[in-house]
């Protein structure tokens, strides 16, 4: 198996290793070594199948629960993450984000598979929240120092969320509900469960205010915090082809989804890791 980074904020090309097969105990942990090293991974010419997927998912942990989102025909755990050529609704996940951050033990990973890719634009971006944390100055991070941050998906996938209601037309099988307005507490800056290394967890979106504080003080806080955590030299800007496997670190890095493939399909099947304790 050969590593190799990006020579970016994040990330790394991992080659020499077939996906479609199921992989032995010494492979598995190298890869979780690498994929703890370098937060993001992938995994070029892969022609994985969907039970391929699963079974690379699982040799990282249970699969996390994905709410919001109805799984592919015929698979409980799989989420296809699809836009249409001719589609006319806002780009899906096109901001900073870590993955159902709102939950009580949101996931460790993400594995996405692509099956669809255009041919330009569609990039996802991952920011490196250790780095952020590490270059923030003293000044700035005395503000963030102990905050407890509340979680919540009501901004995205409640009924009058970005996803909700007014969104119908969208291809993706989306499936906003009430459940959306509740609301989890998560320190702001934590340590990596597995590595111990200290990082900002999630971002405002997720993040609908700080525990203990009026939300006209809370807002500018996580807007200027926003706009650290996305800077470019935090950045990996992950290019796709077909038959590619990205998996991510939740606990270590935000994402966001790029357009620019306007009149082309895209589509992708995901899966999420369960955190360890969930
Ligand atoms: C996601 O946030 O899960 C999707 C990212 C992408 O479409 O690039």
């Amino acid at each position: 198996m050969i590593v190799t980074p990006s020579n970016q904020s994040c990330g790394a090309t991992v080659t020499g290793i077939d996906l479609t097969k199921p992989l032995n105990a010494e492979q598995v942990a190298e890869i979780r070594n690498a994929w703890l090293e370098h937060h993001v991974l992938s995994f070029p010419s892969q022609k994985m199948s969907d039970d391929d997927l699963e079974r690379f998912t699982l040799y990282f942990g249970d699969f996390g629960h994905d709410p919001f989102f109805a799984p592919v025909d015929g698979r409980e755990h799989i989420a296809a993450i699809r836009r249409d050529a001719d589609e006319k609704s806002p780009l899906f996940a096109e901001n900073w984000h870590s993955d159902w951050s709102f939950q009580e033990h949101p996931p460790a990973g993400t594995c996405l598979r692509s099956i669809i890719i255009p041919p330009m634009g569609g990039d996802t971006l991952f920011a490196n929240q250790h780095a952020a944390l590490d270059d923030m100055p003293a000044e700035m991070r005395a503000k963030y120092e102990g905050l407890t941050a509340i979680h919540s998906a009501q901004l995205a996938y409640a009924p009058e969320g970005t996803y909700g209601d007014k969104d119908a037309e969208r291809s993706m099988a989306i499936r906003p509900d009430e459940t959306a307005r509740e609301t989890q507490l998560h320190p702001l800056i934590r340590e990596h469960p597995e590595t111990g290394r200290p990082g900002l967890f999630s971002c405002l979106g997720y993040i609908i205010g700080f525990e203990g504080m009026a939300q006209e003080d809370a807002l500018p806080l996580l807007q200027e915090l926003y706009a650290w955590q996305g800077r470019d030299e935090f950045v990996y800007r992950h290019k796709w082809e077909p038959d590619m496997l990205v998996m991510w670190d939740n606990r270590s890095v935000l994402h966001c989804a790029t357009g620019g493939y306007e009149g082309h399909d895209r589509l992708l099947h995901r899966t999420t890791i369960a955190a360890h304790n969930a």
